[in-house]
This record gives structure tokens, sequence and C-alpha cells, in this order.
């Protein structure tokens, strides 16, 4: 943050600077003003607003890898309680060796996941994704058995049937199970190329897992284990593990370190913009790739500036301030500009 004021402050320095001493300084000043902005384009970036407005302020051709996970219109508020059972005499729960346990409510964050036209909501968005792709980017849109059938076509008309790449079913076995239907534990990935001529596949960086049956296949593919199908068994973040941030629908990491490894190279700018909890920047950080997230709910932003308080090359920005900054809108924008 302090970095980010002092930059903001010499680039304003700068140009006044520019503006009194004319041409004679010019080919020094537009140096330094490059090298600034170069250096803030590579920053890791939060920008808390309306995702299609900031999405507008993006270089064309710009991002490698786009991960979006847009509110699932289930019709519901998605809730997430932070609770803590403390001992406490007269306590309603009886809990090791007899003792009285009161459960506290500590918080809870909530959004709203209801829309009158989902699909009209989402089209103009994944347009501009579309359109801030690099030419070998993909992207990979997560959803859910409600509206994945209709989020397809959509897709598939925005990005071409051709490029339509995988399916991925995210499988997990947790949480309750109705006794009235089969319990659906499953989301759906969808993955697009821009261009299936051209995309980024990683097939030998991806982490091998074990194989179901290894005693099928000899010892030597057993011990290096098999290259993930379009079927992916992981568990959700748990409820009580240190992934956890409190951020109602929170993704886990082990699925999204395994998209950005499959489909980015490090040193490339990544993108989600459905951030929520900020998961997806968080591994893409630590597999040394550049990221934006966008979300436009206050307390998604404040789990996110918890949750990378650590890190001093990741900035928050109001997308009012990102568009003011935004020298010509489509044109020469300082976001995803290329380093
Ligand atoms: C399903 S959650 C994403 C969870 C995230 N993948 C994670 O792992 O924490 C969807 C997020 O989209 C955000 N959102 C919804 N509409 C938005 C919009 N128009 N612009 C930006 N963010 C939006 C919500 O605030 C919510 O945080």
């Amino acid at each position: 943050m302090v970095r980010t004021v002092a930059s903001q402050a010499s680039m304003t320095y700068l140009q006044t600077w520019y503006r009194t001493t004319g041409i004679f300084v010019s080919h020094f000043v537009s140096a330094s003003y490059s090298a600034i902005m170069s250096r803030m384009s590579r920053r890791n970036r939060v920008i808390h607003g309306d995702n299609l407005a900031a999405l507008k302020t993006l270089a064309p051709d710009s991002v490698a890898l786009i991960y979006i996970d847009p509110p699932f219109n289930t019709g519901k508020t998605q809730r997430r309680k932070r609770l803590k059972t403390v001992r406490a005499a007269g306590g309603s729960r009886i809990g090791f060796q007899g003792q009285n346990y009161r459960t506290i409510l500590l918080g809870e964050q909530r959004y709203a996941d209801q829309f009158d036209d989902y699909l009209g909501f989402l089209e103009p968005r994944l347009n501009e994704a579309r359109r801030v792709l690099a030419p070998g980017g993909s992207i990979y849109f997560h959803n859910d058995y409600r509206e994945v059938h209709y989020c397809k076509i959509l897709l598939d008309r925005i990005f071409g049937r051709e490029n339509f790449l995988n399916e991925i079913i995210w499988a997990y076995d947790y949480g309750a199970r109705t006794t009235k239907k089969w319990p659906t534990k499953h989301d759906t990935i969808l993955w697009y190329a821009k261009n299936a001529a051209n995309y980024i596949f990683n097939y030998d960086a991806i982490a091998r897992i074990p194989y179901m049956a290894p005693g099928l296949v000899g010892p030597e593919k057993a011990r290096r284990g098999k290259l993930p199908t379009d079927t992916w068994w992981h568990t959700i973040v748990s409820p009580t593990g240190k992934e956890k941030t409190g951020y109602p629908t929170q993704k886990p990491l082990g699925i999204l370190e395994r998209i950005v490894q499959a489909s980015s190279h490090p040193g490339d700018l990544v993108m989600d913009f459905f951030a929520g909890s900020g998961s997806f920047g968080e591994a893409a950080r630590r597999l040394g790739r550049r990221f934006i997230l966008i979300d436009s709910h206050a307390p998604a932003i404040r789990v996110m500036e918890r949750r990378f308080a650590r890190y001093p090359d990741v900035r928050f920005e109001r997308l009012r301030a990102v568009i003011s900054r935004t020298p010509r809108r489509h044109k020469k924008p300082i976001l995803g500009a290329r380093s």
C-alpha cells in the first residue's frame, strides 16, 4: 500500500515536472514514466467494483488465463457463519468429560445469489472476457448442475463450439445428503480456448495422482501416478482447516492450482473477475503468475485484504480510481498492459 501511494505520487510529480520543463527532458521523463508504468503493470491487483466496468478498462489480448466462479443463481443468499464453541456453565451442549459448552456466533459472510436474467448478466462479461484473452489464452467457467447447460450454450455462442475443450467434473463428498434424490455432490467447469488451434496445456507440469487400481498398471507406472482425467475428486475447503477464509463458496486451492499449472506459464497474467475470497489469486501467486482479481462485494474485499496482507506486491484499488487512471479506455489501458 505504501509502495502504491509512493509510485502514484512519483508519477504525479513526474507528470507535473514534464509539463513545466518541456521538451528538454522529455526523453528522460518518458523513460522513467514507462518504467513506473511497467512496474505497476507487474503487480498483483485486486479491484473493488463491478466486473463489467472493470473489464472494459483492460487491454485486449492481454490475459493468458481466466478462471471465473460466478454466483450460481441458486435463488438463495449464500452464507457462511463463523462459530466458536466455548466452555460455559449452563451451556446447552455437553462435550468432553461431560462439560457444558456454548456456541457463539463470531460473524457471518453472505452475498445474494438470485438473478432475474442470469444469462443476460453473464453475456456482456463473457464477451469482455473473450476480448481481453490473449490469442493463446483460455477460460475456465465454474458452475453447477442448475444453470451449467444454459451457460454452455451461451459460451458456445461467444467462444465458438469448436473452441470448447473440456467439461470437467469436480466431485466431492461432503455435507448434508438428501434422502429424496441422488445427493448432488459435484460442480462443472467448462474449459474454452480463445482459439483451439493454439492454447496452453502444460501436460508435463501437471501434478500426477495415484491410479485407482495400481495393481493393474505395473510398478513403474504405479509409482509415477497418472494424469488426472476430466473428473477431479477433491475435498471442499474444510470448514475447520487452515485454508478456510470464512467466505461462502470458497473454492479449494488444489483445484485452482491445477488449472493455473496446466493452462498458464510462470510470469503470465491471469485473472478471476468473480474473485470472492481470492483463492484463484493465491493459487496464481504460489505458482509465480501475476494476477488481477475483481469483486464488487465489500466483505469479499475485506477477506482478500486479510488474506493478502503479508504480500507487499498485492495492490488494492477502487474501480473509480482505475477508470480515472486509464488514459484512453480500451486503447491505452494501464491494467493488463504487457510488461
Ligand atoms: C461464487 S463467489 C466466488 C468465490 C471464489 N471463487 C472463492 O474461491 O472464494 C462469486 C463472487 O462474485 C461476486 N460478484 C457477483 N457479481 C459481481 C459483479 N457484477 N462484479 C464483481 N463481482 C461480482 C460476488 O460478490 C462473489 O464474491
